[in-house]
C-alpha cells in the first residue's frame, strides 16, 4: 500500500461533503475518491442488513480504486456495518459518532440533545455510547425525517425547512436540552436553521473536525500520510444520477466538480485512471 494512494469517503448521499470539507483542510496534499450512494438514499430507515451491503459494495469499488483508507462518512453506516468492515478488509477504517463526549463538557443543564436518523438511533452502537455517560447526564433524542431529502434538494432556506427545523429541534428544547449534537453528516448543512431555531446561546456539535483530525493521526500512525507537497485532487462517484448529484456536490463543494456514475449492484470494476 502507498502512502500516494487516495484516501475514499463514502455516504448515503451529499452528506459526506461536510466531512470531506474537513478533511480536506486538514490534509492539503492528499486524493479523496467520494462515492454517494445516492440510488440508496436515504439510509436512515432502511434496515441493518442493507447498510451493511451496501457498505461493502462501496468499499470493494474505493479498495479496487487503491484506497489506502477508508472514512465512512455516515453515522448511519458506521452504526450498521463499521465492525463488519474491520473484520472483512485489512485497511484502516475510520467512521462517524455522535459527539457525545464534547457535549458533556458544555452542557450545563446537564440534558443534551442528539439530532440522528431513525436507524442511528436504534443501533446497539448508540446505545453502548449513551450508556457509557449516562451516570452524568441525561440525552434526549430526535430522530429527523426530511432533512436528508431537503440537503439533497439542496432546500436550505425555505419556510418548508425552517419548520421542520423548528419541529425537531423544539423538541429537544422542550425536554431541556442545552447542547444538541449533530449525528449524522448531512445535518451541518442545515447549521444556520438549526442554530437559529435553537437560539445563540445553545451550542451545536459536528464531529467533522475531530473525525478529519482523528484520519490524519492514524494515517500519520500507520505511516499512510501522503508524502507530497502537491494540492490534492478529489475524484466524485454516484450510484444514482451524475447530472443531479454533480449540481448539488458543485454547490456544496463550491466548485464545480465532475462526477463519474458507478453501477449501484454490478461487481465494481476498476475505474480507469482515476490517478494516473
Ligand atoms: N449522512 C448520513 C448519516 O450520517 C445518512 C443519512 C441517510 O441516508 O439517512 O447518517
Amino acid at each position: 500500500m502507498s502512502s500516494n494512494h487516495p484516501i475514499g469517503i463514502f455516504d448515503s448521499g451529499v452528506g459526506g461533503i461536510s466531512v470531506l470539507r474537513w478533511l480536506r483542510k486538514e490534509m492539503p496534499a492528499e486524493n479523496f475518491i467520494y462515492i454517494a450512494d445516492s440510488r440508496y438514499i436515504p439510509y436512515g430507515d432502511k434496515p441493518r442488513e442493507f447498510i451493511e451491503q451496501r457498505s461493502v459494495f462501496l468499499t470493494r469499488f474505493l479498495l479496487a480504486q487503491q484506497a489506502k483508507a477508508i472514512v465512512v462518512a455516515c453515522n448511519t453506516a458506521t452504526a450498521a456495518a463499521i465492525a463488519t468492515l474491520r473484520s472483512m478488509f485489512s485497511i484502516p477504517f475510520i467512521g462517524m459518532e455522535p459527539g457525545v463526549k464534547p457535549a458533556l463538557s458544555l452542557t450545563k443543564t446537564g440534558v443534551v440533545g442528539i439530532l440522528a436518523t431513525t436507524e442511528t438511533l436504534k443501533s446497539q452502537k448508540f446505545e453502548i455510547l449513551t450508556n457509557r455517560f449516562s451516570d452524568t447526564c441525561e440525552f434526549v433524542v430526535q430522530d429527523c425525517p426530511g432533512f436528508v431529502e431537503l440537503v439533497e434538494q439542496m432546500d436550505l432556506q425555505s419556510q418548508k425547512a425552517r419548520d421542520l427545523v423548528r419541529r425537531y429541534v423544539g423538541s429537544l428544547l422542550d425536554k431541556g436540552a442545552d447542547t444538541i449534537v449533530l449525528g449524522c453528516t448531512h445535518y451541518p448543512f442545515l447549521l444556520e436553521l438549526i442554530q437559529n431555531a435553537a437560539g445563540q446561546d445553545v451550542r451545536i456539535i459536528d464531529t467533522g473536525r475531530a473525525v478529519a483530525r482523528e484520519v490524519s493521526r492514524r494515517l500519520r500512525e500507520e505511516r499512510l500520510l501522503c508524502d507530497t507537497d502537491n494540492a490534492g485532487t478529489e475524484i466524485f462517484f454516484t450510484t444514482g444520477d451524475p447530472e443531479k448529484a454533480g449540481q448539488v456536490i458543485g454547490r456544496l463543494w463550491d466548485t464545480p466538480v465532475e462526477i463519474f456514475a458507478i453501477p449501484a449492484e454490478v461487481t465494481p470494476e476498476k475505474h480507469p485512471d482515476p490517478f494516473p
